[in-house]
């Protein structure tokens, strides 16, 4: 099976360390910024997989629910609030305030995506699993996983993706 949309370049590259907004929640909703996602086809049906770390607000609230969105900005100029939604908590701070940015109703799933990206994934849960921080090479491990603080995969079938 092949994926029945089309991944562009930037889109992979936004997914690939610059950034893009997962937000998640259904009576509070929260945005965080993901440097990394990938998307592919498992099961025999596009899948698209986040890490987020334990200790994000986010976290519990992809804990609670059961769907995702993943709003990809293409054009530059939401670099800042990528910024601040990835270094500010919605435990503590209104980050769409903060960051000038709104909320719109999604196609197929009840969490909202961002406004003006170019680019969105709507996501159903399918299941998660931690990352084995004991399996990964030291190198790794002294960089990203000192504070023994873990990223839990989060697949979601993909049941929108579409260019805005
Ligand atoms: C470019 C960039 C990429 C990031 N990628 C991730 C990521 O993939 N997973 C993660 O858990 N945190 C990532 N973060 C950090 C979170 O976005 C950040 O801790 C955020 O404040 C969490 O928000 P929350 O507490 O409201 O969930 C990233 C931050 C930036 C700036």
């Amino acid at each position: 099976m092949s994926l029945a949309f089309e991944l562009t370049d930037e889109v992979l590259e936004q997914l690939s360390g610059k950034g893009a907004f997962l937000t998640a929640g259904s009576d509070k909703v929260n945005t965080m910024t993901i440097g990394w996602g990938s998307v592919s086809v498992y099961w025999g049906m596009p899948v698209f997989i986040a890490p987020v770390r334990h200790s994000r607000y986010t976290f519990g609230l992809l804990e609670e629910g059961s769907e995702f969105t993943v709003s990809v900005p293409l054009d530059g100029t939401m670099d800042k609030a990528l910024g601040i939604c990835g270094s500010k908590s919605g435990r503590d701070t209104d980050k769409y305030a903060l960051a000038g940015l709104s909320l719109k109703d999604a196609s197929e799933v009840e969490v909202p995506v961002i406004e003006g990206c170019g680019y969105y994934f709507e996501c159903k849960l399918l299941t998660s699993c931690d990352l084995e921080i004991d399996a990964l090479p030291k190198e790794i491990v002294d960089r990203y996983y000192l504070n023994g603080d873990k990223h839990r995969l989060y697949f979601g079938k993909i049941v929108a993706a579409y260019k805005a």
